[in-house]
């Protein structure tokens, strides 16, 4: 039977996996249970014993179709934890509560749920719900980090009335929203997948690869470091290319003391040249202020060049771009620089006995890096490949702010990764939508920095066989 899912794109029936937990929004499981059968998938429901406390299950085993699994050893011989397990193309939590989010975080198996959770090689999407002190509560931060960062698709609370007479973040989405953004991981994650499987190399799938370590944990001294590397095989596909990496973020002086700069730290950039090098690429890494102790860790084939300002920076790219069959612009390069710079350390204006306390810094635009290699290539048939950090708001997402990012600059290849405070900036996990010059989108990743860059090195090799 062909059914068509209600993600664009996204066609034939799946097995999904809903698993349902201890939540009052524990019923709108049944109106997603209800839709994702309407769109010819096969549903079978995973409950926790809180779950069945809010809704029945009869009534799940009758949206479904099938009967629940709630008991680990109602049949201990059949071992259905694994069967379910198996079966599963999708497991789709939702809702997910504060307790099983914390068991899914520690690897914890003391249900049918958390069990099934831990045995599938499935993708997985949880939807967490839950009153707002508890969602913003450190640890249930930290833990949906930690499965952020081994590839689990989790969908943002939306904001609202809560059980009580209190709103705020924390309320399951609508169930067709949950279904949608399901759908379209899952989407992604085949995709990703075939692409993965088209090419030679050994690529780690960001989304189904959950037993790996990651090594670029919050809290770990070395986060670039990925020790599993050095037990893999990486085919030589990249030998003979050389790969011009800028990374980390500029600085504009304002005066000796004082400079614009930004948050990026560099971690993705020197990644990215990681896990080229780990292909056999020559790589030149155009560092832009990045710790000492990060470059220390590159491997030796990578050649750093140093640089602070967005002039500096665009210089070195050009120079060593030259002999290069990939760019990519990792770097955060400031779009202004101060127009002047002042010799000497400006004083406060009470300094010099003025009463006057505002200060006007003239800013002129830096040239935008990116769009002038994609217009003009350093070398024939050079991939051209940016990275566009976005956060939305609350008329446009993050990635159709990339969409139309990728159809200004014309790179080959748009890195769209959304900004938060879970994921982006420094010592923290990533996602990249990887869009292509039309804005379409080629490629999708999550997961530690250095899975996202084997899987962005996966989609430049592509161009460039
Ligand atoms: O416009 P935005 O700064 O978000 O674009 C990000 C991308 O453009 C990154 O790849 C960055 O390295 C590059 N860029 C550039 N020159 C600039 C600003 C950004 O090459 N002046």
């Amino acid at each position: 039977m062909t059914a068509t899912c209600a993600a664009p794109a996204c066609t034939g029936t799946r097995r999904i996996v809903v698993g349902v937990s201890g939540s009052i929004s524990a019923y709108k499981a049944t109106f997603i249970i209800r839709q994702l059968r309407a769109a010819g998938h096969e549903v079978k429901v995973v409950a926790s014993a809180a779950a069945l406390k809010f809704i029945g299950e009869s009534t799940l085993a009758a949206l479904s179709g099938a009967p629940v699994a709630s008991q680990l050893f109602s049949d201990a011989g059949a071992v259905e934890h694994v069967a379910i397990a198996e079966w599963a193309q999708l497991l789709l939590i939702a809702p997910a509560s504060a307790d099983l989010i914390a068991k899914l975080a520690v690897g914890r198996a003391d249900d049918m749920l958390t069990t099934t959770a831990l045995t599938t090689t499935a993708p997985i999407v949880i939807s967490p719900a839950m009153h707002t002190q508890m969602w913003q509560h450190p640890a249930t931060v930290a833990n949906v980090e930690i499965l952020r960062s081994r590839g689990v698709k989790v969908i943002e609370p939306a904001s609202g009335r809560l059980t009580g007479k209190d709103s705020g973040p924390g309320r399951l989405p609508e169930p067709e929203q949950i279904v949608a953004q399901a759908l379209e991981f899952l989407r992604q994650s085949e995709h990703f997948k075939a692409a993965s499987n088209g090419g030679g190399a050994q690529v780690v799938d960001a989304v189904q690869n959950q037993g790996e370590p990651s090594q670029d944990q919050p809290g770990q001294n070395q986060p670039d470091q990925d020790l599993a590397a050095q037990d893999l095989q990486f085919s030589q596909d990249l030998a003979g290319k050389h790969f011009v990496i800028s990374a980390g973020g500029t600085r504009e002086a304002i005066d000796p003391v004082r400079f614009l700069g930004n948050r990026s730290s560099g971690r993705q950039g020197t990644a990215l040249a990681r896990a080229a090098v780990e292909r056999g690429a020559h790589v030149t890494l155009v560092a832009a202020n990045i710790e000492a102790a990060l470059l220390a860790q590159l491997p030796e084939q990578v050649e750093v060049v140093k640089v602070v300002s967005a002039l500096q920076l665009r210089d070195a790219v050009h120079e060593a771009g030259r002999s290069a069959q990939v760019i990519v612009m990792c770097a955060a390069v400031a779009d202004f620089r101060p127009k002047t710079y002042a010799g000497f350390k400006l004083k406060k204006s009470t300094d010099s006995g003025e009463t006057d306390k505002s200060y006007t810094l003239e800013l002129v635009e830096n040239p935008d890096i990116l769009a002038g290699l994609a217009a003009q290539r350093l070398n024939e048939g050079q991939v051209i490949v940016g990275f566009a950090a976005e956060t939305g708001d609350e008329h446009t997402s993050a990635l159709e702010y990339g969409r139309r990012k990728a159809l200004r600059k014309g790179a080959d290849l748009l890195a769209v990764n959304t900004v938060g405070a879970t994921s982006g900036f420094g010592d923290v996990a990533n996602e990249i939508h990887v869009l292509d010059s039309h804005g379409q989108q080629v490629g999708h990743s999550a997961g530690s920095k250095l899975q996202v860059a084997r899987d962005l090195v996966e989609l430049i090799a592509q161009r460039l066989s």
